[in-house]
């Protein structure tokens, strides 16, 4: 198969459309067989749930080439899992497991020549997502469903790629404690648009958002979890009920412990605590790990001993762990490729 003609090493982390996509349709309470298409529209009726409701949600998962050539997803059960959940709260229907990984597998052999080449630093964003197609007028949900999987080639998230970034601690709340900070819906991220926007006017890369009810405790930064490393190298994440639980920062505790004996915790982490730590990154799979080199609370600067220029020493150890496994020059545990 011949690769696409790209310049793989200079992606950023913006939408090109591929050749194939998948598609789905709910009706009368089941998912047909479901196809790939090579049209990259979606006519849907202007009243349908989606658009009135924002009945959406969705998955962000990632196809490598290994060194050895394969083509290769990394924990996409998990993804599968979490749309499930995703789709609950939303009164949406559950796609099966196996029938999502049956179409993240159709997608991206479909999509092989868009998967750029081992060593480009490049992978395959897939774009898994559901969303309300029938007609909605009273706020109730919609009776008929689309799951769909897109593909882009990507970059790193972060125009810097690997360089440390500088971010705010956000007057906006992201999530409430008993709301939807917890699953992947499409209205987390359309409310922190305005946030974002003004993060970056302000000449930041992201915001940190902390708890809603008492805004002392870390949260996210509403496109990745964050990760901190202790002056004696304990590796903390903050526990929450309304952060997203990523897969990155599951997979990456697991790594800091059985692979390179780390302690890990995963314990509600005070702002007021965030000084004390000697590095800090956000991880996501969009993000994978990237570092944070200083945080601005409201003019008071929290400057990490890691500095500016590249990423903390542990944070790294993790991050090339991490990409070992998914790259496949370092094994993985059972069932995570
Ligand atoms: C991902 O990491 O896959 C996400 O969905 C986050 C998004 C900000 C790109």
């Amino acid at each position: 198969m011949k690769k696409k003609n790209l310049d793989w090493s200079n992606l950023g982390f913006e939408y090109i459309q591929t050749d194939k996509r998948y598609v789905s349709n709910y009706k009368d309470g089941k998912w047909d067989d479901g196809s790939l298409t090579s049209d990259a529209n979606v006519v849907l009726n202007e009243c349908a749930g989606v658009f009135q409701y924002a009945q959406t949600v969705f998955e962000g998962l990632k196809a490598y080439t290994t060194e050895d050539g394969r083509i290769v997803t990394f924990r996409p059960d998990l993804n599968a899992e979490r749309m499930m959940d995703s789709a609950k709260r939303l009164e949406m229907p559950a796609f099966p497991k196996d029938r999502f990984l049956d179409a993240v597998t159709q997608t991206v052999k479909a999509n092989a020549a868009w998967v750029p080449p081992f060593g480009s630093g490049a992978t395959l964003y897939v774009r898994p997502y559901m969303l309300g197609s029938s007609p909605v007028i009273g706020v109730s949900p919609a009776k008929e469903y689309q799951f769909r999987i897109l593909t882009t080639p990507v970059g790193p998230y972060f125009k810097g790629g690997a360089k440390p970034i500088t971010i705010k601690v956000s007057d906006f709340d992201r999530a409430a404690p008993n709301g939807t900070g917890h699953i992947k819906a499409g209205l987390n991220y359309a409310m922190s648009l305005h946030a974002i926007v003004t993060a970056h006017e302000e000449g930041y890369a992201e915001n940190m958002y902390l708890d809603a009810a008492t805004r002392t405790k870390v949260e996210e930064t509403g496109g990745a979890n964050f990760v901190f490393v202790t002056k004696d190298k304990k590796i903390v994440t903050p526990k929450s009920s309304s952060i997203l639980p990523s897969i990155t920062r599951r997979s990456l505790l697991y790594v800091a412990k059985e692979y390179l004996g780390l302690e890990t915790e995963e314990r509600e982490v005070p702002l007021e605590e965030v000084p004390e730590f000697s590095e800090c990154g956000l991880c996501g799979t969009a993000a994978v790990v990237s570092p944070v080199g200083k945080i601005v609370d409201h003019g008071k600067e929290i400057c990490f001993a890691s500095g500016m220029d590249e990423m903390g020493p542990v944070l790294k150890q993790l991050y090339d762990t991490l990409t070992g496994i998914q790259m496949g020059r370092i094994e993985a545990p059972k069932g995570w490729i």
